[in-house]
């Protein structure tokens, strides 16, 4: 059977991609079928067809699969955020394992490899710390939400189930204020009108509201403070002041209209300051597991030098540092090296030194005994990795947010004698396709 573009199939699926959705077949071709799951049998319109592969667009389901579960989000049609909602969270924590142990066979080479069981949550909903909504003005209205999927159209949301509970409220308030005083919203094709995005950064106990607005100020600003101000937990009211066009959401320009501009957090023990700039792990739950799971494989006796690459407020390196000789950190936003510095300083640990700059252009003039990689999704730089295997560290701990980058990069370090000892999924990002690895390698 030749498969025919705008017809429809029923199709059983047989496993999930990497973006979440069902794959089923058709002819011996792979059929990519959002929002679909293993074992569901479901009817298909092919919307697009390629030499190699089809992409399908869910007509009804036929026979829902053990694992489906009825979505709990009212926007997810339309946002495209939680791509797997519709799985059962135990389905969703053996997808996210096979993915990565897909990635390190086909990319990394590596066979027959041991990746534990992920680690997952209790509770795995309003986890986000961090979000980003973009503004737009609709009519006399202001949507504030998220991106529908592949558009810049906005979804206008009240509640986002993965944000942190408290974001429903401060979002109220603002689209209050913006409706009510008529407050002019940006334009991304005109590129005039003031407000742009709305950004909250949260900590168990402390809330960072930021307005990116395309001006110096906001009119009536002292209304919005003082309504602002009736949420409990809000410790800072920041203004990003971005002039720019296209897709940058922050600027490195803040003033502050209330309070200061960063929050804190308590990770294993010790307190963080976290600013608006500064790279910082969605999901402090997870986070905790994570960082618990590099200090148990890192193993360290007192007498080690220890490297954290890509270090951003210091986390890592200072959760290692009370079983380190000495630890050096290395990252290139310099917001989060000065935050690094101060966090060292608050906990009083003086083994620690963070260099800003970029990782592949450290030195490495001294010698390692483990060196910790925690890049952003592309994974390391070529140069970086070979300086660090010509280091030649007994131990290299790589943190990853992308399976596909990690196991390109794990391919590169195992073909210079290092062997793969230990592979640990944590699910920080729940009911999104997402998930966090960590590999311990050793030679
Ligand atoms: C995934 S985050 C990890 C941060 C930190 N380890 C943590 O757990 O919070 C990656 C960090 O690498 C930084 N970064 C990106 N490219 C870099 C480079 N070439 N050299 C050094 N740091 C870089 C980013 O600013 C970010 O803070």
């Amino acid at each position: 059977m030749k498969m025919v573009k705008n017809q429809e199939y029923e199709i059983e699926i047989l496993d999930i991609d990497k973006s979440g959705g069902g794959i089923g077949r058709v002819d011996n071709m792979a059929v990519f079928i959002p929002n679909a799951v293993t074992e569901d049998i479901v009817n298909t319109k092919i919307i697009k067809l390629a030499k190699n592969y089809a992409i399908g667009k869910l007509i009804n389901i036929v026979k829902p699969s053990q694992y489906r579960i009825e979505g709990k989000c009212n926007s997810a049609d339309k946002c495209g955020g939680c791509s797997v909602q519709h799985i059962d969270y135990d389905f969703q924590l053996k997808y996210k394992q096979k993915q990565v142990k897909d990635c390190l066979e086909r990319i990394g080479k590596i066979q027959n490899v041991n990746v534990q069981p992920t680690v997952g949550m209790d509770n795995p909903l309003h986890y986000r710390n961090k979000a980003q909504y973009p503004i737009r003005k609709v009519g006399d209205k202001c949507h504030i939400g998220f991106y529908a999927l592949k558009t810049h159209n906005v979804v206008n949301i009240n509640q986002c189930l993965i944000d942190d509970v408290r974001n429903a409220q401060i979002i109220n308030i603002v689209r209050n204020f913006l409706e009510s005083k008529n407050i002019s919203i940006y334009n991304e094709e005109t590129h005039k009108g003031l407000i742009r995005h709305l950004v909250i950064r949260t900590s168990r106990k402390e809330i960072l509201v930021c307005l990116v607005i395309n001006g110096k100020t906001i009119p009536y600003i002292e209304d919005l403070i003082q309504n602002l101000k009736k949420v409990s937990d809000i410790v800072g009211i920041v203004l990003n002041h971005n002039k720019e066009k296209g897709n940058v959401i922050l600027s490195e320009k803040n003033t502050i209209a209330y309070g200061r501009d960063y929050i804190t957090e308590t990770i294993c023990g010790l307190k963080f300051k976290i600013s608006l700039l500064s790279f910082f792990q969605v999901n402090i739950i997870q986070t905790e597991a994570l960082y618990s799971i590099v200090k148990d494989l890192a193993d360290l006796k007192g007498t080690e030098n220890v490297l954290d690459a890509y270090c951003g407020i210091g986390t890592i390196a200072l959760c290692l540092a009370d079983k380190a000789k000495k630890v050096v950190g290395v990252e290139i936003v310099k917001q989060a090296v000065i935050n690094a510095k101060e966090n060292a300083k608050i906990n009083s640990i003086d083994n620690v030194q963070f260099v800003l700059g970029k990782a592949e252009d450290l030195l490495l003039d001294e010698k390692y005994d483990l060196i910790v990689l925690d890049p952003p999704r592309k994974g390391c730089d070529l140069e970086f990795l070979n300086k660090i295997t010509n280091n030649a560290p007994p131990k290299i701990i790589y943190v990853s947010c992308d399976p596909a980058t990690l196991a390109r990069d794990v391919k590169f370090i195992s073909e210079k004698g290092y062997k793969v000892n230990s592979v640990q999924p944590v699910d920080m990002f729940p009911y999104t396709s997402h998930v966090e690895t960590v590999v311990l390698m050793s030679k």
